[in-house]
């Protein structure tokens, strides 16, 4: 894999492929990465011709210090896993590169889809952040497709709906969310989790899995099958943040599960605040 750190370069190793109108896949990663990044390289290996992933820490998008100085790095791990799942450039520049002296634009989006969830807890400057970080690096690559993880869900909502704003041209294609054998979520904060936290993480996907099965059960109603998460979730000493029941498109909180729904969840384990969801397909009403 080439690494690359300055835009200009960036752009000087793409003008020879896009020349030969070969598609160009953007895996956006804060680095850390794990086997859920590893799917999004896959699914851009299958799908483009020439595969760059960029490896950027973001400050703007960490509304916690203590987040930002304890987020996992080591490049060199990241560009030997990059180079191993068939990625053609990586691009891994400074704080600088992105944010110039003198950097004075915020791409903002507004309305339910960054106030509820992750933006009522995080605070607007998180979705602020992730806006702005995307929209210049789908504009510094220009791919044809990008690709996002699942398991921030609410963040591929924000991203589709810029990009579809904004005129952005580009794929945005999102891809299932990884789990260890036991159901946790990839996640690159899971290296936060030591000892009886790696057990009690547990809680949030079985909390996910307690709300599916009152759904799979008969149960529409949402207040009932968010209580049933949560129940499952106090099994493990967790208290979940939030466990919501809303509508996958617009994250709007649900009353009655009819359709799809779905189902999202956030909680603190020791020092370590994790997220998870599931999609779910209220099964049709007999009779
Ligand atoms: O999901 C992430 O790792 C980040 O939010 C992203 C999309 C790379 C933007 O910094």
């Amino acid at each position: 894999v080439r690494l690359v750190r300055t835009v200009a370069d960036l752009r000087a190793a793409l003008r020879a492929p896009r020349l030969q109108e070969r598609t160009i896949g953007l895996v956006p990663t804060m680095g850390a990465l794990h086997d859920g990044h590893l799917a999004l390289v896959a699914r851009a290996r299958e799908t483009c011709h020439e595969v760059v992933v960029s490896l950027f820490v973001n400050p703007r998008q960490f509304d916690d210090a203590g987040d930002l100085a304890a987020y996992p790095r080591d490049e060199r791990r990241d560009a030997a896993l990059v180079a191993e799942a068939g990625a053609d450039l990586l691009f891994a520049p400074a704080v600088g590169e992105v944010y110039p002296e003198g950097f004075a634009t915020t791409v903002s989006v507004r309305g339910p889809l960054t106030e509820t969830l992750e933006g009522a807890h995080r605070g607007r400057a998180h979705f602020d952040g992730v806006a702005t970080v995307v929209t210049k690096l789908l504009n510094m690559v220009q791919p044809d497709v990008a690709f996002f993880g699942q398991k921030d869900a609410q963040q591929a909502l924000v991203i589709r709906r810029f990009v579809r704003d904004l005129d952005l041209p580009v794929r945005i294609d999102v891809v299932p969310i990884v789990r260890e054998a036991d159901g946790l979520a990839l996640s690159s904060r899971n290296v936060h989790l030591h000892g009886a936290d790696r057990e009690r993480a547990l809680a949030l996907a079985s909390g996910l899995r307690a709300a599916q099965a009152r759904i799979a059960a008969g149960e529409r109603d949402a207040q009932a099958i968010a209580a049933a998460g949560r129940d499952a979730m106090r099994a493990f000493d967790v208290e979940p943040e939030y466990l919501a029941v809303v509508d996958p498109e617009t994250l709007t909180p649900l009353r009655a599960v009819e359709g799809t729904a779905l189902i999202a969840v956030a909680a603190r384990v020791g020092p370590t605040r994790l997220i998870d969801n599931v999609l779910v397909q209220a099964p049709e009403k007999a009779g």
